[in-house]
């Protein structure tokens, strides 16, 4: 390649128009998946203080919110429930009757095949200790709860889930959530496999809207170390093994180095979620005027698809849909 003056990549900067056409990056509300809350017994949507717009729903405010998501052209939602009642099994979590299953059915009744539906699989906002599986002491026993695990998977396919998605990262959660949907007559639900969830500081205002937090401890027996991208890799191919037909990394933004390793390695559609405190930074300073809201916003999930997402759970899904559609 010749050098300056003969080649002179200004030339595509000087309009949008030209920009445009050399952009490598496409971000469109078809690579948008909003995760919802929906709460047992609410009357009224509730507002989650370190989530401003992102409230604790009611079925109906939910279904409501699942209409205008579907007008926007996202493809599709992450329900996560928060049970009336809690227990150390975190039994409401397989419930026929459940929040997430009741949600479920409505919202198949009400949009029809306009969202894809996936359910987030977990037990941390069943139990009353807060953790992601069933206790033995003070630790949490993989194996007892790859069983439980299994139960609310076939549970969340009755209601109609199109996808779930198991993110308790306890080992072989995927094979065993697998055999349960194909022993159950759901072949054809799929798996999103949370493949590589880190032990993330950035989960915080989450567990407020979830009311998921542990009452002892941390998570760091179960979720990845930080400073890991290796084993990232091996999470990858021991989830691809047991049947996940899509992997997630999570956080985004502070580990895109992890999902463009885990998309080039495999090549598998690979999602990112960009979590509650990622989209708690862009909101808490474009509230205090420090930097501007949109295109921050734009700027960070376009960054997240550069690194190899082909989607991206996010809390602005709406938002960004919006202005998307807008042009
Ligand atoms: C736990 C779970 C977490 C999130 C979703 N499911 C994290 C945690 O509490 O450890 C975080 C999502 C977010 O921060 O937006 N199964
Ligand atoms: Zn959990």
């Amino acid at each position: 390649m010749s050098s300056y003056p003969d080649f002179r990549p200004r030339r595509f900067r000087r309009t949008e128009r030209l920009r445009g056409m050399v952009r490598e990056t496409i971000l469109d509300p078809s690579h948008l998946i909003a995760p919802l809350f929906v709460k047992e017994g609410l009357t009224r949507p509730v507002e989650i203080a370190s989530m401003p717009g992102q409230p604790q729903h009611t079925v109906s405010s939910l279904i409501e919110t699942c209409g205008l998501l579907a007008e926007l052209g996202v493809p599709g939602v992450m329900l996560f429930g928060i049970p009336a009642h809690k227990d150390a099994q975190g039994s409401a979590a397989w419930d026929p009757d459940g929040i997430v299953q009741r949600a479920m059915r409505t919202a198949r009744a009400e949009i029809g095949d306009r969202l894809v539906l996936i359910g987030d699989l977990c037990l941390c906002e069943y139990t009353d200790h807060g953790h992601c599986g069933i206790l033995r002491g003070e630790t949490v026993d993989n194996d007892a709860t790859l069983e439980v695990y299994a139960r609310i998977a076939t549970s969340y396919a009755e209601a109609g889930a199109d996808i779930v998605a198991p993110s308790g990262m306890m080992d072989g959660q995927v094979g065993a959530v697998r055999r349960a949907l194909d022993a159950a007559g759901h072949a054809d639900v799929a798996i999103l496999a949370y493949t590589a969830k880190y032990a993330s500081t950035f989960f915080a205002p989450f567990r407020e809207a979830a009311e998921s937090e542990p009452k002892f401890g941390d998570r760091r027996s179960y979720q990845m170390d930080p400073g890991n991208v290796d084993e990232a890799v091996r999470e990858a191919r021991l989830d691809i093994e047991e049947g996940a037909d899509m992997v997630m990394v999570k956080p985004a933004l502070p580990y895109l180095d992890v999902l463009a390793r885990v998309k080039r390695e495999f090549g598998m559609p690979t999602a990112a979620y960009q979590v509650s405190g990622e989209y708690a930074m862009v909101r808490a300073a474009a509230a205090r005027g420090w930097i501007e809201e949109q295109p921050a916003m734009l700027e960070t999930l376009s960054a997240i698809r550069r690194a190899g997402a082909d989607l991206i759970l996010t809390y602005f899904a709406r938002s960004a849909a919006e202005y998307l559609r807008r042009g």
